[in-house]
Formats: structure tokens, sequence, C-alpha cells
């Protein structure tokens, strides 16, 4: 299979088959990633704009160092310095920076479906880095990266995801990329954060922390999303780490070689107890290794590159 389309906006619309092939081309280049030179020349002459309006840390910095990986001039867009601040709507701001020739622009927006927006008129290729509570599509694809390197496949599998469901765009994205590949996906939390509406999708729905956890292959925690929260929808901090956080009795309860996934950023004691975010079961930073991988490869593939290629 060949990759056919222009813009990577969500999981929802991709086929099976497009996610197995970004995730065999990431695999390329993780083995890229150990040579002494990592660096690959499949995107010379192109120029990446990273456009991030919303603050990021791990997303923007990998894809930084996916285009530099790949050999093409980057940019970064900074929105507080920005002509954003000034009134010039998303829109010019893409068609100023594709009159600068931008060949991909990478956006991070709070708004869910804004990348969705400019791809309707943009010249370049747009990535969605992360849009309000819609979908992060390349962390949904790090993720099931993640899982498949460590279980060898992701169908049939007992997988978990526990916290902050509603505003979660990771979440959404994992859901899609987790049933396509024929995962078996529970959904955990508060019933505020964890609406039954999610069963329509074909997952899962519990609010009872231990029969979500029990016998899980995989348990990935979410952060709660106060950024995009409207009105307090649970009681304390503390009541979310006592009733939902993941702790070492919890643990016990996950299948013997279960993994610990987590997004990022984590806020430690809440949603996990710091100590088990450092264990020997927990992925977290190997998640973050992996993302270069898969965003090298999301890259490669919009540009045109082939699977069994790179050189
Ligand atoms: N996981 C993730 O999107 O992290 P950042 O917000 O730091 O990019």
């Amino acid at each position: 299979m060949n990759w056919n389309r222009k813009h990577l906006l969500d999981l929802q619309a991709l086929e099976a088959g497009e996610i197995t092939l970004i995730l065999d081309v990431a695999r390329e280049f993780r083995a890229v990633g150990e040579r002494d030179i990592k660096k690959v020349g499949a995107l010379r002459g192109r120029t990446v704009v990273n456009l991030f309006v919303e603050p990021s840390t791990r997303t923007r910095i990998s894809f930084e160092l996916a285009a530099m990986r790949l050999s093409a001039d980057v940019i970064n867009f900074t929105a507080e310095a920005s002509s954003l601040k000034k009134g010039e709507t998303l829109k010019d701001t893409l068609r100023n920076l594709e009159a600068m020739n931008a060949d991909f622009v990478i956006l991070r927006h709070g708004a869910s479906g804004a990348p969705h927006f400019l791809s309707r008129f943009a010249r370049s290729h747009v990535i969605n880095a992360g849009d309000g509570a819609h979908e992060h599509p390349t962390q949904g694809l790090l993720d099931v990266f993640t899982i498949r390197e460590h279980k060898g496949r992701i169908a049939g599998l007992k997988v978990t995801i526990l916290g902050d469901i509603l505003y979660s765009r990771v979440a959404r994205s994992n859901i899609w990329a987790l049933l396509k590949l024929g995962a078996q996906v529970t959904l955990c939390g508060p019933p505020t954060l964890v609406p039954k509406v999610f069963e329509q999708w074909g997952c899962r729905v519990t609010w009872n922390v231990e029969d979500a956890v029990r016998g899980a292959d995989v348990v990935n925690l979410l952060r709660i999303q106060h950024e995009r929260q409207r009105k307090t929808m649970f009681p304390s901090i503390g009541e979310y780490a006592t009733l939902f956080g993941l702790n070492r009795a919890r643990l016990s309860l996950l299948h013997p070689d279960a993994i610990i996934m987590h997004p990022g950023p984590i806020n430690r004691g809440v949603e996990i107890e710091s100590e088990l975010a450092d264990c020997d079961r927990s992925v977290i930073l190997e998640q973050v290794t992996n993302g270069l991988a898969v965003r090298m490869a999301v890259l490669y593939l919009i540009n045109g590159g082939r699977p069994g290629e790179i050189s």
C-alpha cells in the first residue's frame, strides 16, 4: 500500500491499512535513529513550519527534530510573538507562510477543526498536531506503535484508557486507531468525564477503576485537562487521585506483562503515583522516543516517500 493523502488531519478518516503503513515506516525510521548518522535526505529543499498556537513540549520538539533528521528547513512559529496577536487571521497567517514557500504546516490549535479548516484552501500539507478536544493523530499513532512494539500486535489486546476522556484529543485518536486495528478498548474515569456515548463508538465504558484495569494489557493514563473544562467536573484533585489514580494496588490487577502509558505532561500524584511513572512497566519516555520515528514517517509518506526506500 502507498500513501496518497495530502494532509494528516485525524485518524478517524484513515483505513487500518494506512495506519499500519505509517507504523511500518516508523519502524524503518526508528532503525535510522539507531545509526551513527541519524539523518536522511528525504525532505531536502522542503520547508516545514511548526505553527503552534497552544503550548507544547513533546510534539513541537519532536516535529522539529523529525523534520531536521529528514534534512528539511524548519521554522518554529511562536503565536505569542506573531501577528496573530495583532488580529491577523489564521487563514492569512497560512497564506503568508505559503508566500514564503512553506511546504508543510504543522498546526496545534485550541479550536477543534482548525487544521481541517486550513486544509480547505492550503497549498501546503497540513498536519494536525492537536486540535482542541478533537484529535491528536500523531500521538495516537505513536501510542499504537509503542503498544505494537511491546506486544507484537494490536488485535485482541485489552487497552484501558483512564482519565479525562471527554476533553482529550489523545483519547479520541487512540480510540480510532485501536478500534480500527482490532483492540478491545475500555474507558474509565469520573462519569462527568467519561460519558456513555462512547459505547456507540464500540468502546466499553465503566466508572469502576478496578473493573477497568483488571487483566488489561495496556493502561493509558490521561491528564485532567483543566484548560478545556468550563466547570468543575469532580469535587477535588485529591478525590480524583484516590478514586481514579493508578497506585500499587491497582497496578497488581493488570495483566502481569501490562505496560503503563501516558502521553504527557504528567501530573505526578494525580493520575499516577509518582514512582509508578518511573517503574519498569512504564513506557512513557519510550513513547516520546517513538514519537520522533512516527513523525518522520508521517512527513516522509506525505512527501511521497515509499516504504523500503529510505536510504
Ligand atoms: N503529548 C503531548 O501532546 O505533549 P505536548 O503538549 O508537550 O506536545
